[in-house]
């Protein structure tokens, strides 16, 4: 089974799975409704599929054969995405970025981030940027190997900006750790 990303359309016409699976993604990454119908209406969304008779010698994104394994038919559908907006000119952010819960760990979280990076660069951002949760240790390692440097510290962000407490990791979601790199 191979995995491909790309640009994606929610609307009327989409597929009523299709459209609960990119939801629950963005949920994911983002408990905000209204800040995820905000940067849909006005970014681009891509999602990484899998391809139902595809390759299944294929290698995985880092090449490693085993990756895709785990992918079995009934999960050919919408595995993971990722949302970009231009924020300032020749600045984009990832808005958002999720894998399935039970797809992650193998991969396509950083293949995610590089098409996210690759897709900036092509569009003539000179830097693109991401924030996290001051308790998201693995999106903050994940960000960092993917070549991005912490920016600032939005303090109390999520404290202002999201009505209900956020804990992950056993921490309380206080403060946006921006993040950036170079293009
Ligand atoms: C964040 C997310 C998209 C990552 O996707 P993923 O497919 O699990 O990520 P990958 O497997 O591609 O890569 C994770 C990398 O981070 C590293 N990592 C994760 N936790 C780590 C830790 N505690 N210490 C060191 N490295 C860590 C992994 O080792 C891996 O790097 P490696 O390949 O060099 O070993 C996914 O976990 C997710 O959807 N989370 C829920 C939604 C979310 O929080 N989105 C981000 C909002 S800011």
């Amino acid at each position: 089974m191979k995995l491909r990303i790309d640009s994606f359309e929610l609307n009327d016409a989409t597929p009523v799975a299709d459209r609960e699976r990119c939801f629950a993604l963005l949920r994911d990454a983002d408990p905000s409704r209204a800040n995820v119908d905000d940067y849909l209406a006005r970014g681009e969304l891509y999602v990484s599929r899998s391809i139902p008779g595809g390759d299944t010698n294929a290698p995985g994104p880092g090449g490693d054969d085993s990756k895709w394994d785990s992918v079995s038919d009934s999960d050919s559908d919408i595995v993971g995405l990722y949302v970009i907006l231009e924020t300032r000119p020749r600045t984009i952010e990832i808005m958002n970025v999720a894998v399935l819960p039970e797809l992650q760990g193998q991969g396509i979280g950083k293949d995610l981030v590089r098409h996210a990076i690759e897709r900036a660069r092509t569009k003539g951002a000179k830097s693109i940027e991401i924030g996290t949760g001051n308790s998201s240790v693995g999106q903050l390692a994940l960000y960092q190997k993917m070549g991005f440097r912490i920016l600032g510290i939005d303090f109390d962000y999520f404290v202002r900006f999201y009505e209900e407490p956020l804990y992950e990791n056993g921490i309380q979601v206080r403060d946006m750790i921006r993040l950036a790199q170079d293009l």
